[in-house]
């Protein structure tokens, strides 16, 4: 049985909700509290024993690539300074060389092309794909909890959780035989289904471990919701061979790729930093009772 070894981080969207400010700096790179939102997946894949890191990138992106080598000349400086704190953060942001790639996905053909593309580089092994979007904070890094329960439960495994009716349109959406524990076993799953034809309220969320039968499907998969190669149909096509799981982690989602969903991420994590929370909380304090007055 193959580990994990490998995860694929689909980052080539243009991020036009976040325009301007993702006009020259890639949604990736915006900061979340002091870390740019690609560094909360790169740490949650390490703490699921991911040991390669694979960016499916497009033009422009650079400030991403960069972000992940060495910056020696920063690191001499602060070093030289006696700036023990700063170096330490710096860390984080370091992926070895050999064990970190790039491959440009010059046209938006949709999340099944993107990880497609990723083809070579992950050969025949079983591998994650993490929607950086999709921030998850949990006390066991999603991305850990399901490749515990993925070694007990072979075949594809994505992570689900309950979505109001009123946003299920905009998920992949599983459905359900039965369910072991977190584990779902699925007999389908279809992306963005209209509300009346959602098979369940339990939506797709960005965290995937994948056996490397996906690449057959997505290689032969046509465009699907909105035009795409959706990655929900290539899964869904290898249900009957492979087998597919859907595991509902422990643990609270921010949708990211939202503005909304980023700022309420951003105070979660703000207030769960010893350093920040009693400033927070209280500048919070006020605004609330300032708002309940004036209502
Ligand atoms: C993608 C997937 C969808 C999933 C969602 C989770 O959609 O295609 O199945 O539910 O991520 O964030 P997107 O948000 O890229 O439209």
């Amino acid at each position: 049985m193959k580990p994990v070894r490998k995860a694929v981080f689909p980052v080539a969207g243009m991020g036009t909700r976040f325009l301007p400010a993702t006009k020259t700096v890639p949604k990736e790179m915006l900061p979340l509290v002091d870390r740019p939102l690609i560094q909360y997946a790169v740490d949650e894949a390490r703490a699921a024993g991911i040991e390669e890191f694979i960016f499916i990138t497009s033009p422009g992106k650079t400030a991403l690539e960069n972000y992940f080598g060495a910056a020696p000349a920063l690191e001499r400086t602060l070093s030289e300074k006696g700036k023990t704190g700063p170096l330490e953060a710096l860390r984080p942001s370091h992926v070895a060389e050999g064990a970190v790639s790039f491959v440009r996905q010059e046209n938006p053909k949709g999340l099944g092309h993107a990880v497609l593309l990723a083809r070579r580089l992950v050969g025949d092994e079983p591998f994650a794909v993490i929607l950086p979007d999709d921030l998850i904070r949990a006390r066991t890094p999603a991305l850990k909890q399901m490749v515990e329960a993925h070694s007990k439960n072979r075949g594809h495994m994505i992570a689900t959780e309950s979505v109001c009716d009123d946003r299920i349109s905009s998920y992949g959406v599983v459905d359900i035989e039965r369910r072991e524990g977190a584990v779902q076993i699925l007999r389908g799953l279809v992306e963005k289904p209209r509300p009346e034809e959602a098979p369940s309220q339990s939506g797709v969320v960005g965290r995937y471990i994948l056996e490397p039968s996906i690449f057959e499907r997505l290689a032969v998969q046509g465009p699907g919701a909105g035009g795409e190669i959706q990655l929900t149909d290539a899964i869904a096509a290898d249900i009957a061979e492979t087998g597919v799981n859907g595991f509902e982690f422990d643990g609270e989602r921010f949708d990211c790729g939202s503005v909304s969903g980023f700022l309420n991420a951003t105070i979660a994590y703000a207030l769960d930093r010893p350093d920040l929370i009693d400033n927070l909380q209280g500048f919070l304090r006020g605004r609330a009772t300032g708002l309940s007055q004036a209502a």
